[in-house]
């Protein structure tokens, strides 16, 4: 539970974030970026208008290269809306930009029933490339007011608009809509995401994974009819990379890095189909062209939190399904959610710590997954961790803030840099991997 203060202060922050929630225009709004399943040569643009669906008839983006404004390409969107919790009046928009020159910078503008958005540039992602280095922002368990995830985002937008990252991704639990899911959804708190959000995911892409708090049931509806569906809001705001199943399950490939992504909120076991198609995505993963390989899903394997104990320790569910996949597959990191709070474990596998950082935190040619949970971008922190603190339990944090992971080559090394920033910038904890580029 949160303090007195820090209740009032969450009050005290409600008016402000209610500005937000009220101040919509019937213009764009809320532009989202994602990779697409076809490379570097296209972007997906998502967004939202306060207009009725029934009046909601067209949409476009129009892109050129920053270097040359003339040379315009557009596509037209298709359109969608969906019901769900206490409702929403509004209509969502999908289009994708094509025959991008990869790692270009282009410029664009959304237009929706005759309003155009303001012109926003972003780099086109690059050639897969084992070499290349990567800038990443990592969120997890964010949302708007409840409490901090709008500081946590203005801390990442300073530091993107002073030096950009190339991608974000957040690992489950977005937008806090769904208070006490998959019973009562607010609507208009996805609208307060999506425009918090809005300077760095309409500048570079920004890669969603599913959690339980986008599950609220609903029907949606687009040019081929209405009908139901799950986690509405979550499936309908966003078209991420159709090579899995829909939003729930799909990979996304940036220059060295490939990054799966699992929904826990459905069957995750030894055989089901989520688990074959993770199976099939890691054995098909050529690791001489994406050296890092990353899994993202929303509750944990591993936490050191004593709420839900039973469910993110060895022998957990995730636990015995998943981890032999990841040492198989030498998978290099999960990245988790869920608990709130900072976790990161020791190179580990079922228990068993199988190789330690050394004073600096640098893991070298680590042996099994490493472990980080970082579900402090927002969310209510009351974590209490499991006493004694388990052997694989390296650092647990309480701090708000996100994690800024840079990739690369240094020498004859593949490095990956990881800091987790605190919402006034500064470093809660600092960790490395370097591994041979052999
Ligand atoms: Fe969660």
């Amino acid at each position: 539970m949160a303090s007195s203060a820090t209740s009032f202060r969450s009050l005290s922050l409600i008016g402000v974030s209610l500005l937000r929630i009220t101040a919509a225009a019937q213009g764009p709004e809320q532009l989202s970026l994602a990779l697409t399943a076809n490379g570097p040569t296209e972007m997906a643009i998502a967004w939202a208008s306060m207009d009725a669906w029934s009046t909601a008839t067209s949409g476009s983006v129009t892109w050129a290269p920053t270097a040359s404004p003339g040379d315009t390409a557009s596509a037209s969107a298709t359109t969608h809306t969906y019901t769900g919790g206490l409702g929403w009046t509004g209509s969502i928009f999908w289009a994708t930009m094509t025959d991008l020159t990869p790692s270009a910078s282009y410029t664009y503008t959304v237009e929706s029933n005759g309003n155009r958005s303001a012109p926003f540039t972003f780099h086109a992602a690059p050639l897969p490339n084992a070499s290349a280095t990567a800038r990443f922002a990592v969120l997890a368990d964010m949302g708007t007011i409840e409490l901090l995830g709008f500081e946590v985002a203005a801390e990442l937008i300073k530091e993107h608009s002073a030096n950009p990252f190339d991608i974000s991704f957040i690992s489950g639990d977005l937008s806090y809509a769904t208070v006490d899911p998959p019973n009562f959804e607010i609507q208009q708190l996805w609208d307060a995401w999506g425009r918090q959000d809005e300077p760095f995911a309409a500048t570079a892409p920004f890669m969603m994974t599913v959690g339980n708090h986008e599950s609220s049931p609903g029907t949606i509806t687009n040019a081929s009819g209405t009908f139901p569906q799950e986690f509405a809001a979550f499936t309908t705001r966003w078209q991420m990379p159709q090579n899995g199943r829909g939003n729930y399950y799909f990979y996304f490939d940036y220059a060295p890095a490939r990054v799966v992504t699992l929904n826990t909120e459905e069957d995750y076991s030894t055989g089901s189909a989520q688990w074959n198609w993770i199976e099939a995505t890691f054995a098909a993963t050529d690791r001489s062209t994406y050296p890092w390989l990353f899994l993202s899903l929303h509750r944990p394997i591993y936490s050191a939190d004593a709420d839900e104990e039973n469910a993110h320790i060895p022998g957990g569910a995730l636990s015995v399904a998943l981890e032999p996949l990841l040492l198989k597959y030498k998978v290099d990191v999960v990245f988790e959610g869920h608990q709130h709070c900072y976790d990161r474990t020791a190179s580990v596998y079922n228990g068993t710590v199988m190789g330690l950082p050394d004073a600096s935190g640098t893991y070298t040619s680590p042996p099994a997954t490493i472990y980080i949970n970082q579900a402090t971008s927002g969310a209510v922190m009351d974590s209490k961790f499991i006493t004694p603190t388990p052997a694989w339990s390296l650092v647990r944090g309480t701090t708000y803030g996100f994690g800024r992971m840079t990739l690369a080559t240094e020498g004859a090394s593949r490095t990956l840099r990881y800091e987790y920033v605190s919402t006034n910038g500064t470093v809660v904890d600092r960790w490395a991997i370097v591994k041979s580029a052999a």
